[in-house]
């Protein structure tokens, strides 16, 4: 299969899962945002304090999903843009910005092609929250259309998974930390094939099980960005995750990390900013 037909699969799965993730009545959670209309996300009232004050900066989310992130970053003060792929996503995140009166813009397309898709418009910061690279075959073309919507003088802020993290085995019954899948790169995905999704369905399976993905080290996606022409100012590894990813990670606060005698291990997420030269 090429990398576009991949690409394809994985929009039709997002575009299966997106319903189920509007409705769910655990992580993503709608309803709290209707309720109170100063909610953040939990991803983006951590990342607030590398984001610095957003009011009146053009913002643009990319793979920003049902845009519960997107909204947050509007409540921050940002006029915003949702960029993604899958169209139920972007339907379910409309909805959630009708519903609370705040304004956004969503584009759908694939992340590859969203500089033809954005007409070549710059913004003052582009951002993308967790679980989004491991959709992404090519990391080094993935830099330059993130340098490209970036104008100079503006900057980029990207938390994810950490790679590290991505290649150990998530379904042992011991406590062990094993390796299981790449670090790098591959030209070939990592395939999965899973009727269920990352929240409480009730019971809903997805119908489009297959997706595939990819994990990109760390020093791959600095030197895409480098490359690119972005300078990283700040990589910080962090210790806790804001999904459970071993059954014996411990909860607090809503943020999962290892017990004390394996915390020091291995790192759970990233936060990389680069900035553009003016
Ligand atoms: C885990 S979700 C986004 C993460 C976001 N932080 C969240 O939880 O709402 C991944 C998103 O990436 C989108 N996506 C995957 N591959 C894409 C691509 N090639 N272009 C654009 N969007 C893509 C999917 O449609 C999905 O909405």
């Amino acid at each position: 299969m090429s990398n576009d037909a991949f690409i394809e699969q994985n929009r039709r799965n997002w575009d299966d899962r997106a319903g189920l993730h509007a409705q769910a009545t655990t992580g993503y959670r709608l309803d709290r945002y209707r309720d109170d209309r100063s909610l953040l996300s939990d991803v983006v009232d951590f990342d607030r304090r590398y984001l610095g004050d957003l009011s009146g900066l053009k913002v643009l989310h990319l793979q920003c999903h049902i845009g519960t992130d997107t909204l947050s970053l509007a409540r921050l003060g940002a006029t915003v843009t949702g960029l993604d792929q899958s169209g139920s996503s972007l339907t379910a995140a409309r909805e959630l910005f009708a519903s609370v009166d705040t304004a956004g813009r969503f584009v759908e397309s694939n992340v590859y092609d969203a500089v033809d898709a954005l007409d070549g418009e710059e913004f003052d910061l582009v951002y993308t929250g967790v679980g989004a690279l491991n959709w992404l075959p090519d990391i080094a073309r993935w830099g330059r259309v993130v340098a490209a919507l970036v104008r100079p003088g503006g900057s980029f802020y990207i938390r994810e998974g950490h790679p590290m993290l991505c290649t150990l085995d998530d379904e042992r019954d011991d406590t062990a930390l094993v390796v299981k899948y790449p670090y790098f790169e591959t030209v070939e995905p990592m395939t999965f094939d899973q009727a269920d999704t990352y929240v409480d369905t009730g019971g809903v399976a997805v119908a489009e099980t297959v997706s595939h993905e990819w994990n990109h080290g760390i020093g791959e996606v600095f030197m895409a960005l480098t490359n690119a022409g972005l300078r990283v100012t700040t990589l910080d590894e962090h210790r806790f995750l804001e999904w459970r990813f071993f059954a014996h990670q411990i909860e607090a606060d809503e943020r999962f990390h290892l017990p004390d005698h394996q915390i020091d291990m291995v790192p759970m997420m990233y936060s990389m900013a680069p900035d553009k030269p003016s």
